[in-house]
C-alpha cells in the first residue's frame, strides 16, 4: 500500500527514548504482519481487575494496531481473536467476547470506511452467536469495496481445522472428476483456506512472551519471522509495533536458500 508520509510521521511524532520511526527503512516494510493477541487476563490480573476488563483494554490496543498497520502501508493486518479451543474458557467470558467482537465491529466501521479498510474473517462462523454473525456480515458487506489494506479477524479459529476443511474442499472436487489428484499443489491449497488471496504473513508477532504457535496459521507461517515481545496485549502501542518491524528488518530471510551477505 502506498504510504502517506506526512501522516506517518505525524503520527510516530513524540518517540521514546529508545525506538523513532527514524530507524525504520520504509522500502522494507512487511506487507502482511499477524498477530496472536495474548496476555488481556494477565494485564488485568496484574491490576486487581477482572479478565474481561482486560478483553475491554485489548479493543484499544487493536484499533491502534489497525491505525499503525494503514499509515505503516500494510498490505494485510492480521489477528487471532478467538481460537476453536477458546470455547472451553468459563461460559460468562465466551459470552463477552463475542459481544465485544460485536459491539467493537459496529462501533468502528466509521474507521473501516475511513481509512479504506477492507474485513475479512477467517474461521468458521457458522458456530458463532447470531448477533455476533450478522455483524460480521454486516462488516463483510460494507466494507467489501475498500481498496486499501485487508484488516483478517481469526474468529472461531485453528489452523488444523482450516487444512481439514481444504481437504474436504479438495476431495470433493476430485470425487466430482474436477481436479486430478496427482495435479494438487501448493497453490491449490492455500486457495482453499480461509486466507485465501491474502499473502502470507510476513511478520508474526506474539505478546506476552508465550513460544508457541497455538494452532494458528500454520501453513501460511512457514517462512514468517517471528517476534515476540513481554508485554501484554493491552500495553501493546505503536511503539511495540515499530519495535517489531525494527526487528524485523535487522532479520536475513532466505527463504530456505544461501546467506545473502
Ligand atoms: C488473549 O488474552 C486474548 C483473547 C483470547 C481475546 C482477544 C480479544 C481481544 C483483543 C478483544 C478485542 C477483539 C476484537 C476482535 C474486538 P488471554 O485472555 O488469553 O490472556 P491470558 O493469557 O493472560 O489469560
Amino acid at each position: 500500500m502506498r504510504i502517506d508520509e506526512a501522516k506517518l510521521r505525524d503520527y510516530f511524532a513524540n518517540p521514546p527514548e529508545d525506538i523513532s520511526l527514524d530507524e525504520i527503512d520504509l522500502e522494507r516494510i512487511p506487507r502482511h504482519v499477524s498477530f496472536i493477541m495474548d496476555g488481556n487476563g494477565r494485564w488485568a490480573q496484574s491490576r486487581g481487575l477482572d479478565r474481561s476488563k482486560g478483553h475491554v483494554a485489548g479493543v484499544d490496543s487493536l484499533r491502534e494496531t489497525v491505525t499503525t498497520s494503514v499509515r505503516l502501508g500494510l498490505d494485510a493486518l492480521s489477528v487471532y481473536a478467538f481460537s476453536t479451543e477458546n470455547w472451553k474458557r468459563p461460559k460468562r467470558e465466551v459470552n463477552l467476547l463475542m459481544h465485544l467482537f460485536a459491539t467493537t465491529l459496529v462501533k468502528e466501521l466509521p474507521l473501516f470506511h475511513q481509512e479504506n479498510v477492507r474485513l475479512r474473517f477467517l474461521g468458521d462462523l457458522d458456530a458463532l452467536p447470531r448477533e455476533t454473525r450478522n455483524v460480521f456480515q454486516r462488516g463483510l458487506d460494507e466494507t467489501a469495496d475498500h481498496t486499501g489494506m485487508t484488516f483478517a479477524l481469526a474468529v472461531n479459529y485453528g489452523s488444523r481445522a482450516e487444512i481439514v476443511r481444504a481437504a474436504q474442499l479438495l476431495a470433493a472436487d476430485a470425487a466430482m472428476g474436477n481436479v486430478s489428484p496427482l495435479d494438487i499443489d501448493e497453490e491449490m491449497i492455500s486457495s482453499r483456506l480461509y486466507t485465501s488471496g491474502i499473502p502470507d504473513p510476513d511478520l508474526l508477532v506474539r505478546t506476552s512472551g508465550e513460544m508457541r504457535l497455538s494452532n494458528y496459521l500454520l501453513w501460511q507461517l512457514a517462512y514468517t519471522e517471528f517476534y515476540v515481545t513481554d508485554v501484554y496485549w493491552p500495553d501493546f502501542s505503536r511503539w511495540e509495533f515499530l519495535r517489531a518491524v525494527r526487528s524485523f528488518q535487522a532479520r536475513d530471510r532466505r527463504f530456505g536458500g544461501v546467506v545473502s551477505k
